[in-house]
């Protein structure tokens, strides 16, 4: 499919030096079907995500002769989709691009749905706009390099995907984990497949984010807080979710979420094994997240679970409360929470 999508044009790869070096060879039919090429390499992980990365890679384009009708191909995890997918979206307006994602999180999540965007030390994806994917390829074959933190750090979105929209792939994370974690294909396919499926759908349904799309930004608002609060360093985006996630818990059974479905999800984050939650100012992540782009004038909406497979949206959360939860959830990010 690529090929047609390519031919007869100019194409720029962006990817990272790692990919480049271990998946290099897929680029290769690419290079083939269109009429040039060139391969930019940017950072590795969310340090690619900055506004100066993404004007070298317009500076970069233009000087190679970049048009209107040139392709772009993301070839990378998320933070290279998301550079990517915005380097396109803004150059000459706006030219067509694919998603060829090689980490899990990515298949699984970040290269779907058209979201792109860049950083500030002020918040994370700070700027950013829709711009859909021409294409996207899941190529399983990318998942055999990843590093088992990474495999984690994905494992935590699509385990958010299946509390809120598929609890059958719940059940099957909670059977397969051991083998997801070691990377085994045979595990990892379908998962993916399913966490993959469950977001189309709902992108399809509301491909903006003004109503159920939003349910995916479970677990972010603490989530992109923390990673911003860390400076996009020490915590992966999925293991920053998967703390958010922990939270966003606590503050569902507050509003009545069934303690026994907590705990059953409480259990299987547990079972990631993820690195410590670094010790932040509770003070600095509420600033950080009044500031969130979910925020309205209105007020910050929380994404959270009322009950298993069913997502919502709480306008009720007050920064009181957050600040509260936040002093009993830092010194033990998987104590049960409490309903009040
Ligand atoms: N746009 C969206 O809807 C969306 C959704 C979820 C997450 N995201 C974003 O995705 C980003 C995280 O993406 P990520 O978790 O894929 O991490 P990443 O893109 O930062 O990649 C992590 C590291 O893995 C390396 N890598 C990539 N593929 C590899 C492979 N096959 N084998 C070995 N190493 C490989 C990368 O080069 C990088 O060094 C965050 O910025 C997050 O905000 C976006
Ligand atoms: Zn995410």
């Amino acid at each position: 499919v690529l090929d047609r999508w390519l031919a007869g044009r100019g194409l720029f790869v962006v990817t990272t030096p790692r990919v480049l070096a271990l998946h290099g060879a897929a680029i290769g039919p690419l290079r083939a079907a269109a009429v040039r090429c060139r391969v930019i390499e940017v950072e590795e992980g969310e340090a690619a995500k900055t506004p100066a990365s993404a004007a070298r890679l317009w500076r970069e384009m233009l000087a190679a002769g970049g048009r209107r009708d040139s392709r772009l191909v993301c070839f990378g995890g998320g933070s290279v989709g998301d550079l990517g997918g915005f380097v396109a979206g803004c150059f000459l307006r706006g030219v067509e691009y694919a998603q060829l994602p090689t980490t899990l999180l990515a298949q699984a999540d970040a290269a779907i749905g058209g979201k792109t965007a860049v950083d500030l030390p002020e918040g994370k994806n700070a700027v950013g706009l829709f711009h859909q994917p021409a294409l996207v390829v899941g190529e399983a074959a990318f998942l055999a390099t990843l590093p088992p933190e990474e495999l984690r750090s994905g494992l935590a979105e699509v385990i958010k995907v299946a509390a809120l929209l598929d609890l059958e792939l719940l059940a099957r994370l909670e059977a397969d984990l051991p083998r997801l974690l070691a990377g085994e294909p045979g595990a990892l396919g379908p998962a993916v497949a399913a966490a993959a499926a469950a977001k189309a759908r709902l992108v399809v349904e509301d491909p903006h984010d003004r109503g159920r799309r939003a349910l995916l930004n479970l677990g972010h608002t603490l989530g992109h807080a923390l990673e911003a609060a860390l400076g996009y360093r020490d915590l992966r985006h999925g293991d920053a979710v998967a703390y958010g996630l922990l939270f966003a818990l606590r503050l569902s059974q507050r509003r009545g979420l069934d303690a026994a479905f907590a705990e059953r999800l409480r259990r299987l984050v547990g079972r990631l094994g993820l690195p410590p939650l670094p010790a932040v100012e509770p003070a600095a992540l509420v600033a950080l997240m009044a500031r969130d782009k979910k925020a309205r004038e209105a007020g910050l909406d929380w994404i959270l679970l009322a009950a298993p497979g069913q997502g919502t949206v709480a306008g009720d959360v007050g920064v009181a409360e957050i600040a509260e939860e936040l002093r009993r959830f830092a010194p033990d990010p998987f104590a049960a929470g409490r309903r009040v």
